[in-house]
């Protein structure tokens, strides 16, 4: 693998290499990526994703150059193309993480650039290294990849991680998806035509109360202002909220992930709760970058 720009390139094989790196890479640190350099481009804000990549290249002995907000501080102001700043990256780095607001940035760039470059989200496309570090996570707690009844609730129309764990789910074994929404914002025609080809039974409710009873894992979203217009983000948010009293009515067991940032989706009083694991999840995620890199990086020195 050199670029990674959306979660249909994985195999089931090669997630099982990178989830098993991954396990022995939780909580360690090594030098196999010294006098190697991370390049971090972001047109879109980032906490998570950003920190993540920085750190856990540094835990693997390299180095980091980062624009935080390309869109302000980088030669974007003058008006040079994505592909012209990746060609130039390209001089000062062995790999870039680009996190960019139009759809088809990561293509773009990987289209021009001879080091890898990993789509970090892109527009309303795809957010692969979240679904790799979501589906790690299901991993690491249920102890299974196959077999699991997923609800993933709320913004299912614009959020890019739910789109590209989708597909990832795509590579498992009786997987079961209960897509809960309100009516105008249901998964994509794209994703749903794609699960059905690829054997993921799904259904399409609005009832997130009986979706959470049942379910093995509880996928909750944002509402996200920076996508939506003004009124369908006044209109839609707040439908969806996980209480303490919805977390403590999940089967023994299940869990609550959600890549967050939360903003009221998810009450703190879930936190303590045994469901809830998205904090735990962001470390998963670091655990997850490290072996992507190490992957990647290495393969290239061969
Ligand atoms: N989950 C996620 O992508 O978070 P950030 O936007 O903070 O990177």
């Amino acid at each position: 693998m050199h670029h990674v720009t959306k979660t249909q390139q994985f195999t089931r094989s090669s997630l099982d290499q990178l989830f098993e790196l991954a396990s022995k890479l939780e909580n360690k640190a090594d030098d196999s990526l010294k006098g190697k350099i991370l390049a971090s481009l972001y047109y879109e804000p980032s906490t998570r994703t950003r920190f993540s990549f920085e750190s856990a290249m540094m835990r693997l002995g390299g180095n980091v150059l980062t624009v935080e907000n390309a869109r302000e501080s980088s030669s974007d102001v003058k008006g040079e193309t994505l592909e012209d700043t990746i060609r130039v990256m390209n001089c000062y780095a062995d790999i870039i993480i680009l996190r960019h607001p139009e759809e088809g940035a990561a293509d773009r760039a990987a289209k021009v650039s001879k080091i890898p470059v990993i789509n970090a989200g892109d527009g309303t496309g795809q957010h692969p290294t979240q679904a790799l570090l979501d589906l790690y996570t299901i991993h690491r707690e249920l102890g299974r990849t196959d077999g699991v009844t997923i609800a993933v609730v709320g913004n299912l129309k614009y959020y890019r991680a739910a789109r590209s764990l989708a597909y990832l789910l795509g590579k498992y074994k009786d997987i079961h998806l209960t897509l809960v929404s309100a009516p105008a914002l249901r998964m994509r025609d794209d994703i749903k035509a794609y699960l059905k080809r690829h054997d993921v039974t799904f259904d399409e409710t609005e009832d997130m109360h009986a979706a959470m009873k049942t379910a093995d894992v509880v996928y909750q979203t944002r509402m996200q202002k920076e996508w939506m217009s003004p009124e369908e983000f006044k209109t839609l948010s707040g439908k969806y909220i996980i209480t303490r009293k919805l977390a403590d009515s999940m089967k023994k067991g299940a869990i609550i992930i959600h890549p967050l940032p939360r903003v009221g989706e998810i009450m703190p009083e879930v936190d303590d709760s045994p469901h809830a694991v998205y904090f735990k999840q962001v470390g998963y995620g670091h655990s997850v970058r490290m072996a992507l890199l190490k992957t990647i990086l290495t393969a290239k020195q061969k």
